[in-house]
């Protein structure tokens, strides 16, 4: 018998707000802009949960071992970077297997056709002698996590609006089908930030699956790698700052990331660099981002040394079991399934 916690009616009348990183790499400076930095931002008015994605991880090999110990660093990230657990619900996806099984449900609404057409897959796709049916399907899973939850804003970078896009059709299309179910979640993106680029190639977004390590900031690099990595990325010809992203799209690209840490609009920026080349810029930009990260970073060790993301995680995963088995259940009542066993 498996003890589903009671559900908390308290907090429903606020909106509900789902997010989802996968530990498949060290998290980057796209990653907290566009996603975990603005988990935080949240957790006051909404009803938040934040979930680390492992399920979503093994489309592609991953060592068991190394997952592992990542899956715990990404619940870590999230609260270095100001989530407080005791006001969002964090949890592991793989811990709460309604989200593999409403997955399942959704496939059989889902069509060959759009899965084909989204981006993402095709691009990782692109090249390989096999691709898992996994990665293939990996959308509807991410459809599934936000539809459990009755989720009504995703907060999440540019690169993951198609498939919320995805979410909300398949939400309507069995609604339609099956009867009002699922709410219609909407993405939000934020107008800057939501697409950093490359520092070795600033027409290819930040990306943990990168080759080549020097392409990204890392979270957790210390300041003297933060630095280095700053002082090799690639710049455009000239050495005026100022944002043009068609002309100039490797300074525009730093310009935004340095205009983020800081605060600052785009147009300060560049008044405060302005004649005195992109040397200096970096420098200041690599000082800037080591010193706004270093709070995560010392935060983060503590963490991680204290074991207590053990305890967070177990009640976060009997949060989220107990509020999205309702659905679950729901829709199996709806879909013709019948539950046997009182679980
Ligand atoms: P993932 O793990 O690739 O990325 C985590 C978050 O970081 C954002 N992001 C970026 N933002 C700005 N610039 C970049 N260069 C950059 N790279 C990544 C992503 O958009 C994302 O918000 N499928 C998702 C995880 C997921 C999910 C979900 C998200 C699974 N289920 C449900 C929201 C809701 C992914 O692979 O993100």
């Amino acid at each position: 018998m498996v003890c589903v916690p009671q559900l908390e009616v308290e907090s429903r009348n606020k909106k509900r707000v789902f997010s989802g990183v996968q530990p498949s790499g060290s998290l980057h400076i796209g990653n907290y802009l566009g996603a975990i930095g603005r988990f935080a931002l949240f957790q006051e008015g909404y009803d938040c949960f934040y979930s680390v994605v492992d399920l979503h991880a093994i489309t592609v090999p991953q060592d068991p071992a190394e997952l592992r110990r990542r899956t715990v660093a990404t619940a870590a990230l999230f609260i270095a970077a100001g989530l407080d657990p005791e006001k969002a619900c964090i949890f592991v996806q793989s811990d709460n297997p309604n989200h593999a099984e409403l997955a399942w449900v959704l496939q059989c609404i889902a069509t060959f056709g759009e899965l084909g057409r989204m981006t993402q897959f095709k691009d990782k796709a692109r090249g390989k002698k096999s691709v898992t049916a996994g990665l293939f399907t990996y959308p509807v899973l991410m459809a599934a996590d936000i539809l459990l939850y009755d989720t009504d804003v995703v907060p999440v970078g540019e690169d993951q609006k198609q498939h919320v896009e995805l979410t909300r059709d398949l939400a309507e299309r069995f609604n339609k089908r099956f009867g009002v179910t699922f709410k219609v979640p909407e993405p939000l993106i934020p107008a800057q930030g939501g697409r950093i680029m490359s520092l070795t190639d600033p027409l290819r977004k930040m990306s943990k699956s990168d080759e080549d390590p020097d392409s990204r900031i890392e979270v957790l690099d210390s300041p003297e790698e933060i630095a280095r990595k700053f002082k090799k990325a690639v710049t455009d010809s000239g050495r005026e700052i100022v944002y043009d992203p068609e002309k100039k799209p490797a300074v525009s690209n730093l310009m935004t990331i340095y205009s983020l840490f800081s605060g600052k609009s785009l147009e300060e920026v560049r008044d405060a660099y302005e004649g005195k080349g992109y040397g200096v810029f970096k420098s200041g930009l690599a000082e800037l981002v080591a010193e706004k990260l270093r709070p995560v970073r010392e935060r983060y060790s503590e963490l991680m040394s204290s074991g207590e993301i053990e305890k967070i995680l177990k009640d976060g995963a009997e949060r989220a079991y107990g509020i999205s088995s309702s659905k679950m259940k729901e829709v199996k009542e709806k879909v013709g399934l019948c539950s046997r066993l009182s679980l």
